[in-house]
């Protein structure tokens, strides 16, 4: 009899093994269904500056490919980390993007207190662009190269204000970087973003920006500001009479403003994928990449588009950045 309910009890299992198995092979996976609705990517600044414009060109050429709209949400506040903070937060389903740079991802984690962990608390999807910072001024500064204006920085201690997007955002930590160089102090003027800081620049209301290239350049283009230096090793293609900074005589002021997608810890790996795979499309269409290069944004090689790069880069520069930010001790909160 005993025998006959342990044969009983081992068919029972192996019955359910089997139709476990083939009702999976029939139920879609998560990302056979994914996305069914539309997914919101967060950008942690003000509309107008050059994360939004870089989202908004992301987002449109996303959507062609997994058939979904793609919301873009200006969360804004303390250099970013309001908006970061509340893709950390988000569900890990895919429907919440995160995206940002290395002001957002790296230096906010030595600047501020934060309620997550920069590192784990968010999976990575995809590098998506960089570009150097541009050092650029109102129209009516009295200097005509950069030598000119690190001497009438000096000769105005304290006094020459500079636009940020808040402590800890590219602009900020750019400009503590170039002040500690020259051997000065800026006023620092916040902003939601530097799209609204660079309008107040071609206004006259602030003096200088260390900006993304992308966001001044066309503004330079046009007339309406100077630009004085970018810190890279070689020109942009876009902006070919802009000196280096080594050529302009600061060699040491090298940054590369990378951006890259994020999604909450624990997203599925198969839609993390998929997001990839969106993104790498985005980045091989020409006509992203012309739109990037017009404003000086380079595209990553393929092979540095994968999670994984977008991790060991994210990583790497933690370990470049912390040790001088902290130095800096400039906190965020
Ligand atoms: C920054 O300075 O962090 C960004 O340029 C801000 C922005 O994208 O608006």
């Amino acid at each position: 009899m005993k025998k006959f309910r342990v044969a009983a009890i081992a068919l029972t299992a192996l019955i359910a093994i089997a139709v476990a198995g083939i009702a999976s092979h029939f139920t879609p996976s998560f990302a056979q269904t994914y996305p069914s609705k539309p997914i919101t990517m967060i950008v942690p600044f003000a509309a107008g500056g050059p994360t939004d414009a870089l989202a908004r060109v992301l987002a449109d050429r996303m959507r062609q490919t997994l058939g979904e709209t793609i919301l873009v949400e200006n969360v804004t506040g303390a250099g970013g980390t309001i908006g970061v903070t509340r893709a950390v937060k988000s569900a890990p389903d895919g429907y919440t993007l995160s995206i940002g740079h290395l002001g957002t991802h790296v230096i906010n984690g030595a600047m501020y207190t934060l309620p997550f962990d920069l590192i784990n608390d968010l999976d990575p999807v995809a590098l998506v662009a960089s570009n150097p910072m541009m050092i650029v001024s109102k129209n009516d500064v009295p200097a005509k190269n950069l030598k000119e204006l690190i001497a009438w920085i000096k000769a105005n201690d304290g006094k020459v204000t500079a636009g940020t997007a808040g402590v800890g955002s590219g602009a900020h930590f750019s400009g503590i970087f170039f002040e500690q160089l020259i051997g000065t102090h800026l006023q620092f003027v916040p902003y939601r973003g530097t799209g609204p800081a660079l309008l107040d620049l071609v206004a006259g209301q602030i003096d200088i920006i260390v900006d993304q290239a992308s966001n001044s350049l066309p503004q330079v283009q046009a007339g309406k500001i100077r630009a004085y230096a970018i810190t890279d090793q070689k020109r942009l293609a876009a902006a070919p009479d802009v000196p280096t900074v080594a050529e302009a005589g600061l060699p040491e002021l090298q940054i590369e403003l990378w951006s890259g997608v994020w999604v909450p810890k624990g997203t599925p790996k198969d839609v993390v994928a998929r997001l990839n795979s969106a993104i790498v499309e985005a980045l091989a269409d020409p006509a992203v990449k012309k739109r990037f290069a017009e404003v000086g944004l380079d595209v990553p090689p393929v092979a540095q588009q994968n999670p994984e790069a977008l991790a060991r880069h994210q990583q790497a520069e933690v370990k470049k950045w912390w040790p001088m930010i902290k130095a800096a001790n400039v906190k965020g909160n």
